[in-house]
């Protein structure tokens, strides 16, 4: 029983040393690798709605870089923006809501089961680049917000992002 007990926490503290291997592996990836992936991830799984080339009128939900604009702020790590988007999309629900007033034009957003690994993929994907952005986005972000270029708040984007 003993020798059987060892054994069980030896395989498991090896399986544990396993682990970081893993994450590496995954890191190596190059970015732009990575980048594309995350694109192909949020054009096929969110676009449907998302797509900041519909006109302002088809769309069905607000485009992307909105989303980005009010969930990164200058203080939002990566991590904590892969947490807010995994959350949202396990089950979107009024009072979680950062953009009311797309809850209130568009009405609460179906809840869709992707793998927790497409959230991620989306969402590092959102974080470290530029989102494609409507060409209407600049005047309704000056209505919504009353900046004069529509940059009122910069939410932490790397350059040409606004
Ligand atoms: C079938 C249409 C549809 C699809 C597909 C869709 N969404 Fe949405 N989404 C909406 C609508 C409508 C809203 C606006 C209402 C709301 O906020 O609930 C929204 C809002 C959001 C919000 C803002 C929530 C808030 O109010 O704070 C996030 C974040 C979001 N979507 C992420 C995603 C991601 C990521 C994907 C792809 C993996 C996706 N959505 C796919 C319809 C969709």
């Amino acid at each position: 029983m003993r020798a059987l007990l060892f054994f069980a926490i030896l395989a498991f503290v090896v399986s544990c040393k396993e682990q970081p291997k893993k994450a590496d592996e995954a890191v190596s990836m190059s970015a732009e690798a990575l980048a594309e992936q995350g694109e192909k991830l949020m054009t096929t799984y969110c676009y449907q709605c998302h797509n900041p080339n519909t006109s302002r009128e088809s769309m069905l939900g607000p485009p992307m870089i909105g989303i980005k604009k009010h969930y990164i702020t200058d203080s939002t790590t990566k991590e904590a923006f892969v947490a807010d988007l995994l959350s949202w999309m396990k089950g979107p629900k009024e009072e979680n809501s950062k953009m009311p007033h797309a809850l209130e034009k568009f009405g609460l957003m179906n809840h869709q089961v992707y793998p927790d690994s497409v959230i991620i993929g989306i969402a590092e994907y959102m974080y470290d680049n530029e989102i494609e952005k409507p060409e209407w986005y600049q005047q309704h972000h000056r209505e919504m917000h009353g900046s004069k270029d529509g940059t009122g708040h910069r939410h932490g984007q790397k350059k040409g992002d606004q």
